[in-house]
């Protein structure tokens, strides 16, 4: 398949890059707004999967150029940037399946709280942003991108998968499997994002008050 990851250029563009570029034979290209930073992040990727033994190629393109060339489109920008960044690819996307990961916080003296937008979810907001026929499906809310980019480390970690598109959020299932230690569990509809999403910051929040603990992510027995 062909993976576009818009915002490729940040953290957990970065730490889904590596793991799919190393991992599996998926086609990753990075999307940005700038298409020389798209192209800068690609060649560093390409030199850390170099130091890992992988001869993986990753290439840098416009999140429009990314996303006209994709079967799934991963939206890895910021919440409040999400509907934007969506609005910008919508008619590049085809009959791609749209991926959100993006989660909305809010930060204060207590810690991270979930900032929840008004139509339930930010993977909600994603699939209002995005045309009428385009599947939209929420994964890898809970996946801590600095783990995910040390290639190195072992996950053994699930990511919840939320959508109202059956075969959709199946092939995401798959796609999510395809990174070693990574384990995709059925969340149900897209009504469901914002319980997902909610988890973030609980991790963020149990890592900064326990120590040892960084980088945290889920895993259900
Ligand atoms: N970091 C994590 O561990 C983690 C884990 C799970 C989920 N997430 C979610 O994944 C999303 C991305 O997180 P991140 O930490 O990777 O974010 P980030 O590094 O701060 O930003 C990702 C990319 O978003 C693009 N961007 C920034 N401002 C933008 C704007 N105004 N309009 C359009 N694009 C813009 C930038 O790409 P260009 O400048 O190249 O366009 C940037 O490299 C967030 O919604 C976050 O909640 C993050």
């Amino acid at each position: 398949m062909d993976i576009a990851l818009l915002g490729g250029t940040g953290d957990i563009g970065e730490g889904l890059a590596l793991r799919w570029a190393n991992d599996t034979d998926h086609t990753v290209i990075i999307g940005s707004r700038d298409v020389e930073k798209a192209e800068a992040a690609a060649e560093e990727y390409e030199a850390a999967l170099g130091d890992s033994d992988s001869e993986a190629t990753v290439d840098g393109r416009t999140n429009e150029e990314a996303a006209s060339r994709a079967d799934v489109v991963v939206t890895a920008v910021p919440a409040y940037h999400l509907t934007d960044t969506v609005e910008a690819v919508a008619e590049q996307l085809g009959d791609a399946i749209l991926v959100s990961p993006a989660v909305g916080m809010k930060h204060d003296e207590d810690g991270f709280h979930y900032n929840r937008p008004g139509v339930g979810s930010v993977t909600e907001l994603a699939a209002k942003a995005a045309p009428e026929d385009t599947p939209v499906v929420g994964a890898f809310h809970n996946l801590a991108a600095g783990r995910l980019a040390d290639l190195e480390a072992e996950l053994d970690w699930d990511t919840i998968v939320v959508g109202d598109d059956r075969d959709a959020k199946a092939t995401v299932s798959e796609l999510a499997e395809g990174i070693d230690g990574l384990r995709a569990l059925d969340g149900g509809p897209l009504a469901n994002a914002a319980e997902v999403e909610g988890l973030t910051p609980l991790l963020i929040n149990v890592a900064r008050h326990n120590d040892g603990l960084h980088d945290l992510g889920v895993q259900f027995h």
